[in-house]
């Protein structure tokens, strides 16, 4: 299982020290949330953060897109050393032309799925991607409740890869604990991304540990 702590969830005030607890943990990749307040209904930061993040950061970046017209931003954040980038199926009018611009910038492709789209809109461009994320939460927010409709639907996007003979990642971000870790990867997730879980955990590097472990 590959670990993602949100940096959202992160201390602003000790950003140092959080990265650099992430650089010494079980995790595999930073996930970085960037919302502009109008595909989702809050701001978290943009690229002055990025950047900073990347200066310190020992693993590659998993850049979340929640903004509207994404294809405007994705040579920026290739070259601010995403090595994932992933945008929202509900934010792209071309999702295929968005596609071929992240992988033009030679780094990885994902698409985000909200709670409410079925896994079968992506089914013809799962041969072009590296990663699904599939939202178990309304995108937006640090904090929510798991969904749990989440898991047919890891189940469903498995077979329509198996089907496809083609291989890609399976992501899940939102309210991601030891609660619902084993039973996603039994589903057949790939991926954990995990804010709160992490971040206000008294030990957050054993709650890290703890994901990964299962
Ligand atoms: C939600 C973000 C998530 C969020 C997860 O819009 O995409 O990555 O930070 O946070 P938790 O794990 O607290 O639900
Ligand atoms: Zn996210």
């Amino acid at each position: 299982m590959i670990i993602a702590p949100s940096i959202l969830a992160a201390d602003f005030a000790n950003l140092e020290r959080d990265i650099d607890m992430i650089n010494s943990s079980d995790a595999d990749w930073f996930h970085i949330d960037v919302m502009d307040g109008v595909f989702v209904p809050n701001i978290s930061f943009g690229m002055p953060v990025l950047k900073a993040i990347k200066k310190l950061a020992k693993k590659p970046l998993d850049v979340h897109l929640m903004i509207v017209d994404p294809d405007r931003y994705i040579e920026t954040f290739a070259k601010l050393g995403a090595e994932i980038l992933t945008v929202h199926f509900e934010a792209c009018n071309h999702l295929h032309r968005s596609i071929q611009k992240i992988k033009s910038c030679g780094i990885k492709a994902g698409i985000a799925l909200n709670p409410h789209t079925p896994v079968d809109n992506i089914s013809e461009v799962i041969q072009d991607i590296d990663l699904v994320c599939l939202m178990s939460v309304n995108p937006g927010f640090g904090g929510q409740s798991f969904i749990e409709n989440t898991f047919q639907k890891v189940e469903k996007l498995r077979s329509i890869i198996k089907e496809k003979n083609t291989s890609c990642f399976i992501e899940i971000d939102g309210g991601v604990s030891n609660l619902n870790s084993s039973k996603l990867a039994k589903c057949g997730a790939d991926v954990l991304v995990a804010g709160s879980y992490v971040f206000n955990a008294e030990n957050p590097e054993s709650n890290i540990k703890l994901l990964k472990d299962i």
